[in-house]
């Protein structure tokens, strides 16, 4: 390894999508164990040996960080890559979180949408929930940000609808919900910064090659 090869950093999305990345690139070797020590407050990781670097983000603030080439690489749902509309390469589909961006509410919303009514849409996703109704159906809505939680939504009467990801579907039924329509399927990908993925091709294919014969 060169002396003067330069670090490659990661930002991977909080949460849910961390620890399945992290099991991910072990399995091609690239391990950083600091990182998995859950009560540490630090922020960035160095795995001195290849070179690299890691960081946790905020999942909306993943692909921010990628296009303006704080990390040469970021991991991250697309459904965030989709809202944030940023400009990087998707490179992968990593195969895991695997869910579904839908329109949910009370079974009573259905007539609303079916008649292309005037609704209230709350979503953590206002471009993605914008896109779906202004551009594929049409229909003039009312789109409220929220910022978690949102199911809660349509339950006080803040919206009629809500945007939003379902996996299990446990959280729209405990709360009286179901899912009127569906999106687009959601899955992590990979992403990468666009001068980066020139300047160190090399370095950055050879990881893309072995997670692709992994997944
Ligand atoms: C996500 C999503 C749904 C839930 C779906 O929320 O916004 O609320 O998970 O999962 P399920 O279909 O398996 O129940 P998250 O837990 O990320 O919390 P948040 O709503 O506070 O952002």
């Amino acid at each position: 390894m060169s002396e003067e090869m330069r670090y490659l950093t990661f930002a991977l999305g909080k949460g849910r999508l961390a620890d399945k990345t992290l099991e991910l690139l072990e399995s091609i070797g690239i391990t950083c164990e600091e990182m998995k020590d859950k009560s540490s407050r630090k922020l960035i990781f160095v795995n001195e040996e290849l070179k690299l670097k890691f960081f946790l983000a905020k999942n909306p603030d993943v692909p921010t960080y990628v296009e303006y080439g704080a990390a040469d690489i970021g991991v991250v749902g697309s459904d965030i890559i989709n809202e944030e509309n940023r400009r990087v390469y998707e490179v992968l589909d990593l195969g895991f979180g695997k869910c579904r961006m839908c329109v949910c509410g009370p079974e009573s919303a259905g007539e609303l949408l079916k008649h292309h009514e005037k609704i209230r849409v709350a979503s953590k996703y206002p471009h993605t929930a914008k896109d779906y109704f202004y551009n594929k159906k049409h229909q003039t809505v009312d789109i409220i940000k929220l910022n978690g939680s949102v199911e809660l939504g349509p339950i006080v009467h803040l919206s009629d609808v809500i945007v939003d990801i379902v996996e299990t579907g446990s959280t729209l039924r405990e709360n009286g919900l179901t899912v009127l329509e569906e999106i687009c399927p959601i899955s992590a990908r990979m992403i990468v910064n666009q001068v980066s993925m020139q300047m160190e091709a090399a370095r950055i294919k050879k990881i893309i090659g072995m997670l692709r014969e992994k997944i």
